[in-house]
């Protein structure tokens, strides 16, 4: 199966080789996986589904982060599952929009954070596939879209307000518009995003757990496209082919 994407042939094979190898690395069968959303899972998807029709993996069960990952679980032939069903994953696999030296993560571009936040919550280990563009120093150095904040509809102006100027590291809260509708885009949950521009973007030593915290508490916020000590470790892809393996200082694991 060949992954169609918009991106040009270098992109192409860094998200490729970073996925493929994160999948031969830590997938084994009788697995449940989770399987998050964006361009680079697309890979991981194409990956396991060889694996499975190959018969180097059986009985692998997937959870997806997002109509698109179910639609990638799916295609691939793989099996769907639940966290209903399954409570507790094995692994989960998916993208990053930038991913800082402590490999914390801002998430959130293609809006499925808070989906992606359950099932990594709720799985053993989480691996991280990204293209060389996604490793930073810190947070906002290389990605310059700001920190997507899932919000209901009726809380998106006290929100905004809060974020615009009472925080610490305030900054603009740009509600996220639709490019297929007019209006503001819409999470799979009926919600609203702001792209928060936080003056903490790019800074050294900001303590993003307290203001996690504290953004986390206003009524309306469902949830933060900070991905703080979440991940177990990340795979960095290139044009070249090579990978780049970074471990976070919390990781387990003898890979
Ligand atoms: C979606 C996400 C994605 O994981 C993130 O945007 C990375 O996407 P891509 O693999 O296309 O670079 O957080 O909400």
């Amino acid at each position: 199966m060949e992954c169609i994407t918009n991106d040009d042939a270098g992109l192409s094979i860094a998200k490729k080789v970073a996925s493929f190898k994160a999948v031969e690395d830590f997938i084994e069968s009788g697995m449940r996986v989770g399987l998050g959303s964006g361009t680079t899972v697309v890979y991981a998807a194409q990956k396991l589904g060889e694996l499975i029709k190959s018969g180097k993996l059986m009985d692998i069960k997937c959870v997806p982060s997002s109509y698109q990952a179910k639609q990638l679980i799916q295609n691939a032939g793989l099996r769907l599952t639940s966290l209903d069903e399954s409570n507790l994953l094995d692994i989960y696999i998916d993208g990053a929009d930038e991913v800082d030296s402590n490999s914390n993560l801002i998430k959130g571009g293609g809006g499925c954070l808070v989906q992606e936040k359950i099932v990594a919550y709720n799985s053993k280990r989480f691996i991280v596939i990204a293209d060389y563009r996604k490793d930073s120093k810190v947070l906002g150095q290389n990605w310059n879209r700001g920190i997507p904040i899932e919000v209901i509809p009726v809380a998106i102006t006290p929100v905004q307000i809060f974020l615009n100027g009472s925080i610490e590291g305030a900054g603009p809260a740009v509600l996220r518009m639709s490019h297929e509708i007019m209006g503001p885009a819409r999470t799979e949950n009926g919600n609203f995003i702001i792209d928060w521009h936080s003056s903490l973007l790019n800074k050294q030593d900001i303590h993003w757990n307290e203001l996690y915290q504290r953004i986390k508490l206003l009524p309306g916020v469902v949830d933060i496209g900070l991905f703080l000590n979440m991940a177990d470790i990340v795979y960095f892809g290139f044009p070249d082919g090579k990978v780049d393996i970074r471990k976070a200082i919390s990781h387990k694991y003898d890979i």
